[in-house]
């Protein structure tokens, strides 16, 4: 199997990304490192060891990383996500406890301990902890396999600015760092997040597994009050994260272009805005494969068959 490790702010929409990484047996997961972006770190720390006790996967160990962006005040999504960030799951006070040192620290060691290559890094929220890894320890940055992150929009405009997307503008310092890297990274922005909606016709076959897990998906996902119906009087909720696994397990589902994508942090009506050189305008080198398409019927079938195996 493919080793990861899964960077995230859980989040309903991490949530059904680790789970869906749980139940692939293409994927290991290596650990689970946090992050300050839905909610505070402390909660998103938490919400992760919750969805490893759920998931009986208390074997994979979980490193609480930047309680803030790299220069920025932080920011939070509870109005999306609910106070806990995992409004819906309703699960009880987890006993499993993160490990002592921090995420950043632990990226830092697992990546200069195993063979070159090897390590695969998933990013589902600000990319704080991967840029202090890589400000440390610049040597780590070959030895990463590669980087598939949630981020970004250009096609559809932002979702928390006019023209940027909730992660890099949570910490747009850290996403450029990253973007500068030289990793080969793979984005998916709100361009292909925003073609794979949580509507209700999809939601059903998974509320028909009837299983804890698949109960507390539709939970969080189902919610009638969800956001987007409002904000953008779609029919159910986003669900952006869980697509950097799905490109994963099923790259053949999705489509886009190597370009190269800068991350804008200084103009104030920009700050988080992933400039994306669609036309190759510019001779800067592509840095990024911009997925903007997915087979989102076919996505969602694969995802009910995947959560169907768990618990
Ligand atoms: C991203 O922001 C978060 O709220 C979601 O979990 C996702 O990672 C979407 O903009
Ligand atoms: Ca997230």
């Amino acid at each position: 199997p493919r080793r990861i490790v899964i960077d995230t702010d859980p989040g309903q929409d991490d949530a059904v990304a680790i789970l869906l990484a749980l139940a692939s047996p293409e994927l290991a997961v290596e650990a689970i490192t946090t992050v300050a972006g839905n909610v505070p770190v402390a909660l998103t720390t938490k919400n992760a060891c919750v969805l490893l006790e759920l998931t009986g996967r208390t074997d994979i160990p979980v490193f609480a990383g930047a309680a803030r962006p790299l220069h920025r005040a932080p920011i939070s999504a509870e109005h999306v996500h609910g106070e806990t960030g995992m409004a819906g799951a309703d699960l009880p006070e987890p006993t499993l406890r993160p490990q002592a040192i921090d995420a950043a620290t632990h990226l830092v060691d697992l990546l200069r301990r195993e063979p070159e290559g090897t390590i695969t890094l998933v990013c589902l929220g600000p990319m704080t902890n991967l840029a202090l890894a890589l400000t440390h320890a610049p040597d780590i940055a070959p030895r990463i396999a590669g980087i598939v992150a949630m981020g970004g929009a250009q096609r559809e405009g932002g979702n928390i600015t006019p023209t940027a997307e909730f992660n890099f503008f949570v910490d747009p310092h850290a996403a450029r760092i990253v973007m500068r890297s030289g990793i080969p990274i793979t984005l998916l922005p709100l361009d292909v997040t925003h073609r794979a909606i949580a509507t209700p016709a999809r939601l059903k076959p998974i509320a028909a597994v009837g299983s804890p897990v698949t109960d507390m998906v539709v939970r969080m996902l189902g919610a009638e009050d969800r956001f987007e119906k409002f904000k953008y009087g779609w029919e159910g909720g986003a669900l952006h994260d869980p697509l950097t696994i799905g490109f994963l397990l099923w790259p053949e589902l999705f489509s886009g272009l190597r370009c190269n994508v800068e991350i804008e942090v200084d103009a104030p009506l920009c700050v988080g805005q992933s400039v994306v050189d669609l036309w190759n305008v510019t001779n800067r080198v592509p840095n990024a494969l911009w997925v903007n398409d997915v087979e989102a019927d076919a996505f969602y079938s694969l995802l009910t068959e995947r959560l169907a195996l768990l618990v």
